[in-house]
């Protein structure tokens, strides 16, 4: 990465401004369902209250539209936080104003404050500059390591770093870099798998990697739509009518650029939307008109797996069918484990594939779950993200 780290730079006695993303998963209750991005954000935090900085940390959580509401407050995570850190994590009341502002300037060397909620202003996500200076007014320096929303511009991500010193953090450094290189400069054989509902969701996603990998893989119902333009019938199956042309480009695309595309040649098919409802393996071409495709069969699974076996770098993005019910959760939790075989380069971005290998138990096994949902998806768009770009580039 090309922007200024937090390694680079004296910390000590400074007040430093950490954005990160703790936009974790809660329950009815405000219990914290997934801490992965709290874990992710450990690094920075520990290294700069050791390296003795005022360390003053800013999120959003939810979409609470510019009000304060409490089901969105991060008290529960304040708590969280502190205990990982096995240290004490002061929790403020708001993000601006007098209170924060006397707050932050009691700060000692090594202690640690949570700012309440930035979204509770609408001006956060307006990235309204009044906002965003005095955001910058509580600290000297601003890090941000919130790779989860560095898609967004807004007054805590992109327009406080026009205020003061704006550096990257280890994770936003890690996610970059990582994926970067998988897309700039990858071993290979370099394999994508990408998943999910919509062709219209990764089309940009498609069109970038088509331009780079070895090796393209198509499942979940988005395959249907590609099927649909190969000629085949898909029943019922989700399909998207006004994309099957698109589809049909990017299909002549990756003929074009010698990119070997796969796709489903069975499916596990239903005859509603049901996890109790019977269900068979089929071949692509023996869909019924009152059939819908609901996850990739068998076969289709063990192609894709083989093909990952053989990959030095893979990027997955998607899941391959209705992951959420188990009986059409096999071809998901199938890749998830032929990525974990694999010996090369292996990368998860995506709420649903992360879910994935969580599930499989086999996360550890793999080079780099990303904590960015969109941001990743925008990333591999090949979109410059605004967080990023907001950083000091090195000399
Ligand atoms: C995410 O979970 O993708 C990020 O935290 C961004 O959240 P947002 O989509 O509400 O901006």
């Amino acid at each position: 990465m090309n922007k200024v780290g937090i390694e680079e730079i004296p910390v000590e006695g400074k007040r430093v401004f950490v954005r990160v993303d703790f936009n974790v998963p809660m329950d009815e209750q405000q219990n914290i369902t997934d801490d992965t991005r709290i874990r992710a954000a450990l690094p920075t935090i520990t290294f700069l209250a050791e390296k003795g900085a005022k360390v003053i940390l800013a999120s959003h959580l939810g979409r609470p539209k510019g009000k304060v509401n409490l089901k969105y407050s991060l008290a529960p995570i304040s708590i969280r936080l502190a205990q990982l850190l096995n240290k004490e994590v002061l929790m403020a009341k708001d993000c601006i104003g007098p209170e924060v502002q006397a707050q932050a300037g009691r700060l000692k060397n090594g202690e640690i404050i949570l700012l309440e909620n930035v979204r509770f202003h609408n001006e956060e996500e307006e990235n309204d500059p009044k906002f965003a200076e005095k955001l910058a007014g509580l600290a000297d320096v601003y890090v941000n390591d919130a790779f989860g929303t560095a898609h967004r511009a807004h007054a805590s991500t992109e327009g406080i770093a026009g205020y003061i010193p704006a550096y990257a953090g280890f994770l936003m450094k890690k996610e970059v870099d990582i994926m970067g290189k998988a897309l700039e400069n990858p071993a290979r054989p370099f394999i994508a798998v990408i998943g999910g509902a919509k062709v219209s969701d990764k089309i940009a996603v498609i069109e970038n990697l088509l331009s780079k990998v070895d090796n393209l893989i198509i499942g979940g119902g988005m395959a249907n739509t590609f099927l649909k333009a190969q000629g085949y019938e898909v029943g019922s199956s989700l399909a998207e009518n006004d994309k099957v042309s698109l589809a049909r480009e990017l299909l002549g695309k990756a003929q074009n650029s010698g990119v070997k595309l796969m796709l489903p040649t069975d499916v596990v098919a239903a005859r509603e939307f049901s996890a109790n409802t019977p269900s068979r393996v089929v071949k692509v071409t023996e869909i019924q008109t009152d059939e819908q495709a609901l996850d990739i069969g068998p076969e289709s699974a063990e192609s894709f797996a083989e093909a990952i076996h053989s990959a030095m770098t893979v990027i997955w993005n998607g899941p391959m069918g209705v992951f959420e019910m188990a009986p059409f959760a096999k071809g998901t939790e199938r890749i998830a484990r032929a990525m974990a075989e694999c010996h090369g380069v292996t990368i998860v971005g995506g709420g649903d594939s992360v879910a994935a290998v969580e599930k499989m138990g086999v996360a550890e096994k793999l080079t780099h779950i990303s904590t960015g949902g969109g941001a990743s998806l925008e990333f591999l768009e090949g979109k410059i993200l605004p967080g990023v770009a907001a950083l000091q580039d090195k000399e």
